[in-house]
């Protein structure tokens, strides 16, 4: 099943997390987030777009506890690398003082675009702010405080369930590694 996939994609390396590893973590997310914001009242879960479209609504369909859903869109400069300076381009519509926060992101790579949007949150005066993240690349020097993960990925640059290269990939079920000389070129 795997290699008739990545068949299909001449540019994917392999998949790294399926498509079953994936809906099962989420699953598992969404427990602990139940369970840990029990006694909260209600939560505002807060998307980071585009990349994190997906996971996200993944993740508040399984949600049992009371919660809202809004989303935030960020771009960098440097678009096909994470180099580059964070820009707000769409904010939240309300405030978020005295609420209970979770922000949802794809991926961390080097941790700038999520300790910036900590930062930037934290000074609105939340309730509580925690972080919600699919997969991270394995870094020593990582700079953001992730509280759910979903996986811990090889640094290589990965698309699919949300992430893209150079605006493709994105809707693909799992994720994938893409061949080194794709985005070297
Ligand atoms: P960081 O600021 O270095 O943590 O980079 C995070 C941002 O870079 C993410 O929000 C993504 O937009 C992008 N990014 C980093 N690595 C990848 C990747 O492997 N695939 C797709 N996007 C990535």
């Amino acid at each position: 099943m795997k290699s008739t996939m990545t068949n299909a994609n001449p540019d994917l390396a392999r998949i790294l997390v399926t498509r079953e590893a994936i809906q099962t973590r989420v699953g598992e997310i969404a427990r602990q987030i139940d369970h840990d914001y029990r006694d909260a009242g209600r939560l505002l879960v807060v998307g980071i777009l585009r990349g994190a479209f997906i996971f996200t609504a993944d993740l508040t369909r399984q949600l049992a506890i009371p919660h809202i859903v809004d989303f935030m869109a960020l771009t960098t400069y440097g678009k096909r690398t994470t180099v580059g300076e964070v820009r707000v381009v769409m904010d939240l519509r309300e405030p978020i003082e005295n609420e209970h926060v979770l922000l949802v992101e794809d991926i961390v790579d080097g941790g700038h675009t999520l300790s910036y949007l900590q930062r930037l949150l934290a000074d609105r005066n939340p309730a509580s702010l925690r972080t919600c993240v699919m997969v991270r690349k394995v870094r020593e020097n990582a700079l953001a405080r992730i509280d759910y993960l979903g996986f811990e990925i090889p640094d290589a640059w990965v698309v699919g369930y949300g992430l893209d290269y150079a605006d493709r990939y994105r809707t693909l079920p799992f994720i994938a590694e893409l061949k080194p000389e794709v985005y070297r070129k």
